[in-house]
Parts: structure tokens; sequence; C-alpha cells
């Protein structure tokens, strides 16, 4: 048996990213990834501890999109805003389970960037104790701006300047994109460090695994139908080959798992979310993964255009159609949208 792997810690890591941003006077962006590092960790702890933390079941209350909320939802939120508002590296925050997004209370040091988050994505998968995540994407806060507004926040996701997502399944991991290569850091229990595990991740450009949610088909438009029902056909089919499904129920899971070993994940519009644009949260989990998918060397659409050039509304809560993953298969259900 193998002893712990040691090497490149996060902060390190983070440290070399930001001089080669030459931005090296600052910190504040190292300082900021820190911060998102520290809430990923409580999160990490108390996800880890589960019914011997008593943080398993449900509040009784409702998000502003009408989830019903967990009680890890709550505390993976507060967790995020103890990280980030006391440090002087950002100015505001939007959270998924925040109705309105958060200037920071009057007295606290500000920063140059906007963080969102959504700080426990599958949360409906802790009481059974599976995948769940933080997702979360960086802005430049506009110039000036001291109580930024949801105006503020509402910027295509080209202009990220960050993106990440920290995964707690079997072990936690924390992966990450400043737009140049996507890299994973596991969490090291014994010294309470992310270590450098998964440098330069690159998601596969085949794939022959979807993940959807098959229980929506009557729901779907006719393109994602007929790419579906293509897929399922295997080798008979006009694809030409044999798919395997999978369906983790947290989009975290869904994107480690392509990035690790590809694939295509999608949550397309549908009859019942037309009007709401869709499932998925644009700000919390449609930019930060298309991010990182993109620089992964995948692909992420709606079905009609690039995720990241989606001009957000003004709503922070705003919704978005997600294709995403390994690029050809990516190409392939966009053909079937092109060609509708
Ligand atoms: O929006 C949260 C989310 O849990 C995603 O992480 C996940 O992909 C999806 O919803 C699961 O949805 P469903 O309830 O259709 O399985």
């Amino acid at each position: 048996m193998a002893a712990e792997k040691m090497g490149t810690t996060l902060s390190t890591f983070i440290i070399d990213e930001q001089r080669r941003l030459g931005d090296q006077a600052s910190g504040l962006f190292t300082g900021l990834l820190n911060d998102i590092a520290i809430a990923c960790k409580g999160i990490s702890n108390l996800v880890n501890k589960g019914d011997l933390a008593g943080v398993l079941g449900t509040t009784g209350t409702e998000n502003t999109m009408g989830d019903a909320q967990k009680k890890m939802d709550l505390i993976a939120n507060d967790l995020f805003i103890d990280a980030l508002e006391n440090n002087g590296h950002c100015a505001g925050m939007a959270s998924e389970e925040l109705d309105n997004v958060l200037c920071l209370p009057e007295g606290k040091p500000r920063g140059p960037y906007l963080v969102t988050f959504d700080p426990l994505d599958g949360s409906s998968n802790m009481d059974i104790n599976m995948d769940v995540g933080a997702i979360f994407s960086v802005l430049k806060a506009p110039e000036g701006v001291q109580c930024p507004t949801a105006e503020d926040f509402s910027r295509p996701g080209v202009e990220q300047v960050a993106a990440g997502y920290c995964l707690y399944g079997p072990s936690s991991m924390l992966v990450l994109t400043t737009g140049n290569g996507v890299n994973g850091f596991t969490l090291c229990s014994s010294i309470g460090e992310f270590i450098l595990t998964h440098p330069n991740m690159e998601i596969p450009e085949d794939t022959s695994e979807f993940a959807i949610n098959m229980s929506n088909q009557r729901f779907w438009e006719q393109p994602v139908k007929d790419y579906i029902a293509d897929c399922i056909q295997g080798e008979e089919g006009p694809l030409g080959k044999r798919y395997n499904m999978r369906w983790v129920a947290a989009m975290v899971g869904e994107i480690h798992r392509i990035l690790i070993r590809g694939g295509i994940f999608m949550y397309p519009i549908d009859e019942r979310n037309r009007e709401a644009g869709g499932k998925l949260r644009l700000l919390y989990e449609g930019n930060p993964m298309a991010m990182i998918v993109e620089a992964a060397g995948g692909a992420a659409y709606t079905g009609y255009e690039r995720i990241l050039e989606v001009k957000p509304n003004g709503d922070p809560h705003q919704r978005v159609p997600v294709i995403m993953g390994s690029k050809n298969e990516v190409e392939k259900a966009m053909d079937y949208h092109r060609n509708a």
C-alpha cells in the first residue's frame, strides 16, 4: 500500500497562478481563493460527519426558487459567507440560497471581487449519503462599486475570472480554473490541505456515456428526444455505438465524472421549465461549470448558444438549459438542434 501523496498545496498553486496573472502586488486573488477553500473544508468536515453532526434533514423552509432547503444548505451557505465577508477580498456575494445579492455589512473591509456560489449542489443527496458539492464563480467587481447590486452580478460567463467546485464524495476534491487549464486538488484530512492530485484535467473529446433525467423525457423538445432516442438504439442506430447512462442527481458529480472519463450531461429546456428558462441556475451552475468544461477542452451550450455568452437578464436566480461535456458528443447533440 503506497503512503499518502504529498505535493503542491492549493495555496502554493494559487500563489504561482497569481504570479502568472501578473498580480503579485495585492495578493487579493490568492486570499479570495483561500477563503473559498476554507469554506469548502468546513463544509467537507460536516458533510463527512453527517448525522453525527446533526446536519441531515430539512429546515421546513424553501429558497427563492421554491426548493425545499436542507439543514446543510443553510449551514454551507453560512460557512461561505463567514469565510468571505471578513478578509477584504470581495465586495459582495450572490448565493443560490439567498433571495437577494449580499453587499458586505458596513464596516467590513471590501475587495475587488464578486463571488457567486451554490453552497451545496445536489443537496437532496445529503440524507442518502451520496455526492454533494459546492460550485463557485469569481467576477471582478465593477470599478468603484462599494455595494454591488444584482445588476453588477449580471454579467455573461465569459467575464468570469475563476470558477470551480468542491465535490464531497468518497474524498473531497476541489477543482479550479482561472481560464488556463483545470486542476484538481484532493483534501488530505490529516493535514487539512488540498493537494494537487489531478493536474491539467482534460475531457476526452469522445464518449459513449450520457446523463439526463430520463423521467422528464415526455417534456423535452424534439431535438433532445431524437438525440436520446438515437443513443438508446445503440449500435443499430444512426450514432452507431452502444451508450451507457448515469444520473448522480448532483451536477457537481456529473461534471466531475465527465472531467475524469468524458460524457455528456444535459438538463435541457422542457415544457415544465420553459417559462422559467430551464432548471439549473446560470450564475451558480451554468456559467461556472461551462467555464470549467471549456477550459478542460469540452463544450457547453444551451442547445442554441454557448452558455458563457448567454446574456443575463438581471435576475441573479436566472435559469438556463444545459448541454455540456465531451466536445464531439456535445456537437452531435447540437446538430439535432441545428437541423431541427
Ligand atoms: O439544481 C440542482 C440539481 O440538484 C443539480 O445538481 C442536478 O443535476 C439536478 O438538480 C437534479 O435534478 P433532478 O431532480 O431532476 O434529478
